[in-house]
């Protein structure tokens, strides 16, 4: 996989004259290094090289020292027999400690005892010449893949994590996805502009950081959410296909796979409509997983919204494995169950060979979908035996052939398990779809090296806010609505399908967009649904409702999550993991301790 992740430069060496002469008089010659200490092998032995790098470790036997020598690109051992070598460089030997810059002059020679684990294996560097280019103290925890250094100590000292293969690993992968993701946009006439980061608010459904201006005082610049307008003026200049690999700031509560500052690819395309977006991007997605993985994608399945709520409760559906939802209310109902015979629906998933699930096994399940954060409350189960016979928690309700339908309606077999939730609907669902996913977990369903992407489309325009009854925009204000739902503005606003989708891989949201809006009358509508005076969005969009009567062209785009592209292909859940410098759950950098305090001067300058 290593390999994988390098561009087309043959990376046999730093200084590789194929590659570099372009950028390079052939001339050139590195005062500190000769090779990498992840580069020699048999074909070196005896030359001489200088290599530099951070001691990994010293091992002192007495008559033979050997010095561990790490860069970015590997470990080269350095053996010293200290009975044969000169006195100085035993002594600088001897100083040495973990994590020391050094730099070595010395000959390649073949290694007595090989190794197989590092790339140099092979070989070992006599010195002639070692130098101490800096000290170091004791670093708080060992540089290794299985470091004794806990998350917040190797966040406060992050640099030093860095030097980890792992983590320098992640990076490398991130490195490789922006190097790809732009090669393939590049080729498909995509140009990368960037856009202002002080900006005015963004709708993107998140709070804004906001800067002060000092010299515009108790005035206020936001960070943007997302380039959502900016991206949208750049069409009406014409630029007809632009993308970025941009930093979005949101001021939200955090999870696994979301950070105040995240990076999207952010693209928009004119003269597009769904399909030929759908089409680039899906383009965009097998090119990564192709270069960087090794992996051909089959073309994606397109699930609409309505579908993905009604066989998986989630509009991020992970499609890895089946288990799709049952809709077991009709057969169910009037049979004296109480349970059921008040819920709104009774849903069901067949757990594939689960029977063999033990009571204990199910009354942990039950206590898991009960708990406050899930909020079932119960569950029903019934084992589909390898006799035909069906056996239920609620066998009291439901007679042998009640439960075979149970069977054919959910297409159980001899040997699963059907698991059965009721309730109001929308939350039933919600419940279902937790407890899928974990039977997809439990039952080893949930392969992070298989890759299952969907396009999931059709989602509704609006959303209704309960607690102030008001409409709000499901994906931003600048979606437009299916042309045929248009109608629906005035009558029935929540049934408007939007001209939205979202990438989704392995039950995870890696991307959305939508075709927007582009004709003035359309949008001044839009915000009105929405609840803005026509002064307010005059006001706050102004400046793009103009843009569109200066000929805005029919244009839609969406931005990929790219720190979460990143997690997915490294196999990793957290999305802090693929960032150089993150934030804590606090939304705090505890390296740089931000955000802190500033001085009263500052505060008065900026009028705060
Ligand atoms: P959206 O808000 O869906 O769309 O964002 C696009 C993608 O960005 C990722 N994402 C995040 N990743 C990490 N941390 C966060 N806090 C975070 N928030 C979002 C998700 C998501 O799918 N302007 C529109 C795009 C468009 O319409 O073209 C937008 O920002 O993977």
């Amino acid at each position: 996989m290593f390999g994988m992740f390098e561009s087309n430069h043959c990376h046999k060496t730093l200084f590789c004259r194929r590659c570099l002469p372009v950028y390079l008089p052939l001339n050139t010659i590195f005062m500190y290094r000769t090779h990498t200490c992840g580069e020699l092998r048999k074909t070196n032995i005896g030359e001489t090289v200088t290599l530099s790098g951070w001691v990994q470790g010293v091992r002192d036997k007495g008559s033979l020292l050997w010095i561990d020598l790490r860069d970015r690109y590997g470990i080269t051992q350095i053996t010293i027999e200290t009975e044969n070598a000169a006195k100085e460089i035993v002594k600088t030997a001897r100083e040495l400690g973990r994590e020391y810059v050094i730099s070595v002059k010395g000959s390649v020679i073949e290694r007595y005892s090989k190794s197989d684990k590092i790339s140099t294996g092979d070989i070992e560097i006599v010195p002639s010449d070692i130098k101490i280019l800096n000290a170091a103290i004791v670093p708080p925890f060992t540089i290794e893949d299985d470091t004794d250094g806990g998350d917040e100590i190797r966040m406060k000292y992050r640099y030093l994590d860095i030097r980890r293969e792992v983590v320098r690993n992640n990076l490398k992968l991130r490195h490789s996805l922006s190097r790809e993701t732009r090669k393939y946009l590049d080729a498909h006439q995509f140009i990368e502009i960037e856009t202002p980061v002080l900006i005015k608010s963004t709708p993107e459904g998140a709070r804004d950081f906001v800067v002060p201006s000092r010299m515009n005082q108790g005035q206020f610049y936001a960070l943007p959410q997302s380039p959502q307008t900016f991206k949208q003026l750049l069409m009406v200049s014409g630029i007809d296909r632009y993308y970025q690999i941009v930093k979005c700031f949101r001021d939200e509560d955090l999870r696994a796979d979301r950070q105040p500052e995240f990076t999207q690819i952010d693209c928009e395309m004119s003269f597009v409509d769904q399909d030929d977006i759908l089409i680039m991007f899906e383009g965009l997605v097998k090119h990564l997983f192709k270069e960087i993985k090794g992996i051909e994608i089959d073309p994606l399945p397109r699930m609409s919204y309505d579908d993905a709520m009604r066989l998986y409760g989630n509009d991020k559906p992970d499609i890895r494995f089946g288990m799709q939802f049952a809709d077991l209310t009709a057969i169910t109902q009037n049979k004296g169950f109480n349970v059921f015979d008040q819920a709104e629906v009774v849903l069901a998933i067949v757990a594939p060979g689960a029977n063999h699930f033990t009571r204990k096994q199910l009354d942990e399940l039950t206590d898991w979908i009960k708990r406050p954060q899930i909020g079932a409350k119960g569950m029903i189960y019934c084992r589909c035996n390898d006799d035909g016979t069906f056996k239920s928690s609620a066998d009291k309700f439901f007679n042998e052939n009640e439960l075979k339908r149970w069977g054919e309606i959910t297409g159980a077999k001899a040997g699963d398990l059907i698991l059965v939730l009721s309730g109001e609907l929308k939350n039933t669902r919600k419940q279902m779809s937790e407890l899928r996913i974990e039977m997809g977990r439990q039952l080893g369903l949930r392969d992070p090296k298989v890759f299952a992407p969907l396009w999931v489309t059709d989602f509704p325009l609006l959303e209704l806010d309960e607690d102030t009854n008001r409409w709000h925009a499901m994906h931003h204000p600048f979606t437009s609505p299916k042309p045929e739902d248009i109608a629906m503005m005035k009558t029935n606003p929540g049934a408007i399908r939007a001209n939205a989708y979202d990438m989704v891989i392995n039950g995870i949201e890696v991307g959305g967009g939508s075709i927007r809006i582009h004709h003035k009358n359309l949008q001044q509508k839009m915000f009105k649904l929405l609840n803005f005076t026509d002064e307010e969005a005059k006001a706050q969009f102004g400046f793009l409702m103009n843009a569109f009567e200066y000929g805005a062209p029919p244009h839609g785009g969406l931005a990929f999550g790219f720190d979460r592209l990143c997690s997915l292909f490294g196999g990793s859940d957290s999305i802090r993991d693929f960032i150089a410098f993150p934030k804590n759950n606090m939304g705090r950098d505890v390296m740089i301790d931000a955000p802190s305090l500033i001085s009263l001067e500052q505060k008065k300058e900026l009028g705060l």
